[in-house]
């Protein structure tokens, strides 16, 4: 009885010293004079998000509308301290002119345990400075260009696979992810993979096993993210590293094979090799086949792959859901669909019938009908940052300690009435040049901005503007029994993206 009594007192002292502990830790925003919505135990201002009771985005959305009058606010994720910016002008301080406090992402890495996730949107200070720089020549208009034809050659694979489809309804997300995958296993992997004749690639394989975590995944992440000294250098060894031996190996064996055989190509492939061998892109049209000697700026192959995979990862889901998005857009306006169809008849027909780099760049509806897509749909909902220096909020004397998270609610954002009235309007004509001026400019963040804007937009919007393109050309698209309306988004991703697939009706269109 008296070792009952014990263990009960025991148990009841240690869980008052947790909840003093968490208490405590809840008062951080408080102590600070920071306004802070109240949080609940264990989950903090998170609960939804943690629960899959809400997707991230639509989570830190409800925070931005719940606090609108306040510039900032200090949140908990679950027992972290993190800040969300509210404020315009703030959003822009952060990201641009005070970004050395604000440079990294801080998601937790460990570059020896897993080589593969040393990449440009993982590595911070002056290791991404570097590669940054590095990396940059190969995203300019000229390069776009002339990696057309690569995307092309993929679009028009779409073309063929959707002639000779015989159902009505099709799951437009799918189609888009295939063509999405064969875009950038081509440009940045440089193999040719036509994943419509075989869908049990394992290049697709591998690539749907990065973006649908395991039950194990999900949890080892969970855990990653608020112990990442320690999970972090173990997690290769609890979840295996058959997706990055695979990757690896892909891409060592194209850069042999290119080596051996003198094999150039005009794509990401090809320039990263160049700064393997050189440490430097060099102008176009410039040969560099002298190496320099090695000062030490060469990519190693490990480096070179991790490049590679991060083009994969960061380029592939985002450019797809846009695309999807905007067809779901489409199928629900129809009267925006006409417009934008009879834009690209009129244009295709000054360029004989052909979708060129020329063609497409005249194609200004276009543009404006996947910036508002972007608008409604960020891919990435939310923009996260790591306060890497302390930071004295502007006016204030309040003090940002190194190593809090910021979170800037870009969904909650770009859905403001106060910003975008009617914003659940799909209205392209938002994006008209007067528009556009008329609104502050960071009122609008689907790529980010600052020094750590995406770097490959530029190769988004093409690729994108591409896919549709050819697809309006000879289809159009209205609502079916499986259209999900309203839409309901993938309550478990990080990337926006619909639950489940995105049904719609096609139609050969009669021109
Ligand atoms: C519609 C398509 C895309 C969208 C909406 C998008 C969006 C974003 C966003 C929001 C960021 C974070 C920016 C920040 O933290 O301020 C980012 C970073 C990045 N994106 Fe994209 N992205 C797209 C396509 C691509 C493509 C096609 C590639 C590569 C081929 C790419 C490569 C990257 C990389 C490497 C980073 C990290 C940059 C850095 O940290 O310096 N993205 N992207």
């Amino acid at each position: 009885m008296a070792f009952l009594l014990t263990s009960i007192s025991c148990v009841t002292l240690l869980i008052c010293a947790c909840y003093y502990w968490i208490m405590r830790r809840y008062s951080y925003w408080k102590n600070k004079g920071i306004a802070s919505p109240k949080p609940s135990i264990p989950f903090g201002n998170i609960r939804n998000t943690v629960l899959g009771a809400k997707q991230i985005g639509v989570d830190f959305s409800d925070i931005y509308n719940n606090n609108k009058t306040e510039d900032y606010v200090g949140v908990y994720m679950v027992l972290k301290p993190t800040l969300v910016i509210n404020n315009l002008d703030l959003i822009k301080t952060a990201l641009t002119k005070d970004f050395v406090h604000f440079s990294d992402h801080g998601l937790p890495f460990d570059e020896e345990a897993e080589p593969i996730s040393g990449h440009l949107f993982n590595v911070g200070g002056a290791k991404w400075k570097n590669l940054r720089a590095k990396l940059t020549p190969t995203f300019t208009s000229s390069r776009m260009r002339s990696m057309f034809d690569v995307v092309h050659d993929c679009a028009a694979e779409v073309a063929k696979h959707l002639d000779q489809c015989t159902e009505d309804d099709l799951d437009v997300k799918e189609i888009l992810a295939t063509f999405g995958n064969d875009v950038i296993a081509s440009c940045a992997f440089g193999v040719e993979l036509n994943t419509f004749k075989n869908p049990d690639d394992k290049f697709r394989k591998m690539g749907r096993r990065i973006f649908k975590q395991s039950p194990l995944e999900e949890i080892v992440n969970v855990f990653d993210f608020f112990l990442p000294n320690v999970i972090t250098k173990f997690k290769p060894m609890i979840l295996g590293r058959e997706v990055e031996e695979f990757f690896y190996s892909i891409v060592e064996q194209t850069v042999n094979f290119r080596e051996k055989n003198g094999i150039v190509r005009n794509d990401f492939m090809q320039l990263l090799i160049q700064l393997k061998n050189t440490g430097s892109i060099s102008e176009e049209g410039v040969d560099k086949s002298e190496a320099p000697p090695d000062d030490g700026t060469r990519l190693t192959m490990m480096q070179l792959a991790a490049q590679v995979f991060v083009f994969f990862i960061a380029g592939f889901e985002t450019s797809s859901t846009t695309a999807s998005f905007a067809l779901y857009e489409l199928a629900l306006n129809p009267d925006v669909q006409k417009t934008l169809t009879d834009e690209i008849d009129d244009i295709l027909a000054k360029h004989d019938g052909k979708i060129t780099y020329d063609s497409l760049g005249e194609m200004t509806y276009l543009t404006k009908v996947i910036e508002e897509t972007l608008r409604k749909y960020p891919p990435l909902p939310v923009l996260f940052r790591i306060c890497t220096k302390d930071y004295i909020l502007p006016d204030t004397n309040i003090k940002i300690e190194k190593d809090t998270p910021v979170m800037i609610p870009v969904y909650g954002i770009q859905r403001d009435p106060d910003i975008y009235p009617n914003p659940n309007k799909f209205d392209p004509e938002r994006f008209t040049p007067e528009n556009k001026a008329a609104r502050h400019h960071f009122a609008y963040l689907p790529f980010g901005e600052g020094p750590r804007i995406c770097i490959g937009s530029r190769f988004g919007m093409m690729q994108t503007k591409l896919g549709l393109a050819t697809f309006l050309s000879k289809y159009e698209v209205s609502v079916c029994d499986k259209t999900l309306i309203p839409m309901e988004y993938d309550k478990r991703s990080f990337v926006l993206t619909s639950n489940g697939g995105l049904w719609l009706k096609l139609k050969r269109r009669s021109k």
